[in-house]
């Protein structure tokens, strides 16, 4: 039998400001797998609040980062871009799926082990998060998952509760397989570690003129002469270069580099040209949705009504595989 099309799933944490780390380690294969395959994209706010108990938070965070997507090319018409909390019926399945979970699994999770070894008490929804994890993939019959190798173990899970599922209600869902983004570029941040909203390191994607500049210009470097010759591969500002730049600048600058007398001013004030070049389309495009906000929560609605049809056929195979009786059916509910 031909394998079936794949459906790609992903979750999108509203985190707050995107930074270029974000950029070249995920969205941007995720705006690339969009329009090759059909896609679902969703914002997670239910996960969100494992985290964050501040509803003025949660609703600007959730709508920035569907302004960041549109903004960096999704393009609503080829794959849907949706809330999470608009598809409630995940809620339904990651009940189902708790059943089935062995509270011995969920206490291995990374995050949850993380906080319980910093001395922090985790509440029971940052314990299941991964199920609602494996609901959000399992619930659109995702069989490709573009994650970061941060979240195999959670892919682990989601693949364990589909198997268990079907051996013990049916053959209900496909076994999804994680689509693991590693080889992507380490994105360095200004300190030269990796960029990391924890580490408070980032250049935002949409950071410009002065705050831009004074980033770029406080990246971390070493203290050789402008004369001598430099290694471009250890050095930060060229990965971002090399990250950023057309190709044909890459091999220029790097070649200055090894020649010496090119400065790693010099770098920084390409570097910053490139990333003008490079998101300035895109700041023109996030601003002029900014100040649509209805139409982008058009676009996120009309997102909510394709994922809700979806959701819903699956739900009603689970309910009938596992003996869920519903008297009624309402298009919110599912
Ligand atoms: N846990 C993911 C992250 O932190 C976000 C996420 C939630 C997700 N649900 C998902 C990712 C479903 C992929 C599929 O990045």
């Amino acid at each position: 039998m031909a394998r079936p099309a794949p459906v790609i799933v992903s979750g999108i944490q509203p985190s707050g400001t995107l930074h270029l780390g974000n950029y070249y380690g995920a969205i941007r294969q995720h705006i690339d797998l969009h329009r090759r395959h059909e896609s679902y994209y969703f914002i997670v706010n239910y996960h969100a609040m494992t985290t964050l108990h501040d509803a003025q938070a949660l609703r600007r965070y959730s709508v920035d980062v569907a302004l960041d997507y549109l903004a960096l090319g999704f393009d609503p018409a080829a794959s849907s871009l949706f809330l999470q909390s608009d598809v409630p019926a995940v809620n339904e399945l990651a009940w189902v799926f708790y059943t089935i979970t062995p509270v011995s699994q969920l206490e291995k999770g990374v995050s949850y082990k993380d906080k319980v070894a910093q001395g922090l008490s985790a509440n029971a929804g940052l314990f299941n998060y991964p199920v609602l994890q494996a609901a959000d993939i399992l619930i659109y019959g995702g069989t490709q998952v573009p994650v970061g190798a941060d979240q195999k173990q959670n892919i682990e899970i989601c693949r364990d509760l589909a198997l268990r599922f079907n051996a013990t209600f049916g053959e209900v869902f496909p076994i999804p397989e994680p689509y693991i983004l590693e080889d992507v570029a380490v994105v360095p941040g200004l300190d030269g570690r990796k960029m990391s909203k924890s580490y408070g390191n980032t250049i935002g994607i949409f950071d410009e003129g002065k705050v831009l500049k004074e980033k770029v210009m406080s990246i971390r470097t070493d203290s050789t002469p402008l004369e001598e010759p430099k290694d471009p591969t250890t050095c930060s500002v060229f990965n971002l270069i090399r990250l950023v730049a057309p190709e044909a600048d890459r091999e220029r600058i790097a070649a200055a580099y090894r020649a010496g007398g090119y400065g790693y001013g010099h770098a920084k004030k390409e570097l910053i040209g490139f990333i003008d070049a490079a998101f300035g389309p895109a700041r023109e495009k996030r601003r002029a949705l900014a100040a649509r906000p209805d139409d982008v929560m058009d676009v996120l609605r009309e997102g909510g009504i394709k994922a809700r049809e979806r959701a819903s056929s699956i739900m009603d195979r689970v309910r009938e595989a596992t003996g869920l009786l519903v008297t009624h059916r309402s298009p919110l509910t599912a």
